[in-house]
């Protein structure tokens, strides 16, 4: 596989956490330049420390709360003119929430659609014409709840949809300027991502994901270094001729369709 990302650029927003900080670090691993985003700045000084122990050249920390589009221009802002260019996005930063129709209010449909599809959008516009200059590529991070309904978590759901449809139109928009786009769609990883829920703690979180290893038909849920795996992939060269798929990273949970 080719792999070089040796004077690559790349920005991975919600990387002191979960997915975003194992992706931050298998590009490390491949002695990429970093731009790391998150809210809790003591894990992403923590993330940043090990990305620069593992090989990362440069790695600059942004602090940014994706619900201020202010935030979300100085991320670009500070990419820009920290390293002079742009040649991966990696758009990772998301939240989930419980509620049903019943139980929804508009201001947590507001929130959820802000961080996970508005942000990203609003990221990847401003970003587009850094990665239309390198030929660079974006990869998305859906969810398997992108094409699966699980009842109980509506707007998480279609907030992942639209991820999907951004992914797959503006890949098309971008193949003629030389920008592939792509996403990652993984089922169950064991992180902070289900922090909102009320009961939330290390017991509650052991027992959410011990239920969930079942639902899969290879028996254990996916782990986020599996998942930054596949985005090492879409973000490499190895996938030159790949733009606009949605990869399910779901241990055959959607075939059995559970
Ligand atoms: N874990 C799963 O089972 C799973 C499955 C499918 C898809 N995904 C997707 O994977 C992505 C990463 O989630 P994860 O599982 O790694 O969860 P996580 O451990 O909770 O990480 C989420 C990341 O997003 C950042 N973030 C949250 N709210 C933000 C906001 N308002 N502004 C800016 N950044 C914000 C967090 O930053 P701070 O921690 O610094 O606040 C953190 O770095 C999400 O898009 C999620 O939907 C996860």
């Amino acid at each position: 596989m080719n792999c070089n990302f040796k004077g690559k650029i790349v920005l991975i927003t919600g990387a002191s956490s979960g997915i975003g900080a194992a992706t931050a670090l298998l590009f490390a691993d491949h002695g990429s330049s970093l731009a790391l985003t998150g809210r809790n700045q003591t894990n992403l000084e923590k993330v940043a420390k090990e990305c620069k122990s593992k090989g990362a050249k440069d790695v600059l920390t942004i602090i940014a709360d994706f619900v201020n589009l202010e935030d979300v221009k100085k991320v670009a802002d500070e990419t820009i003119k920290t390293f002079g260019k742009l040649d991966i996005l990696v758009n990772n930063a998301g939240v989930v929430t419980d509620g049903n129709l019943e139980e929804l209010t508009m201001e947590n449909f507001d929130w959820q659609f802000q961080v996970n599809v508005k942000s990203m959008v609003y990221l990847t516009q401003l970003l587009m014409p850094e990665l239309v200059k390198t030929k660079g590529n974006i990869v998305n991070v859906s969810s398997i709840c992108s094409v699966c309904q699980y009842p109980g978590i509506l707007i998480y759901n279609m907030t992942k949809s639209a991820v999907d449809q951004f992914t797959k139109t503006i890949a098309l928009e971008y193949a003629p300027r030389g920008v592939r786009v792509n996403a990652v769609n993984p089922s169950s990883v064991q992180t902070e991502l289900y922090r909102y829920k009320s009961d939330w703690n290390s017991e509650t979180k052991e027992k959410v994901y011990e239920d969930k290893e079942k639902l899969h038909p290879i028996g254990r849920n996916g782990t986020a270094e599996e998942v930054a795996n596949a985005i090492l992939f879409f973000a490499s060269e190895s996938s030159a001729w790949t733009t606009g798929q949605c990869l399910l990273l779901d241990g055959g949970r959607c075939l059995a369709v559970k």
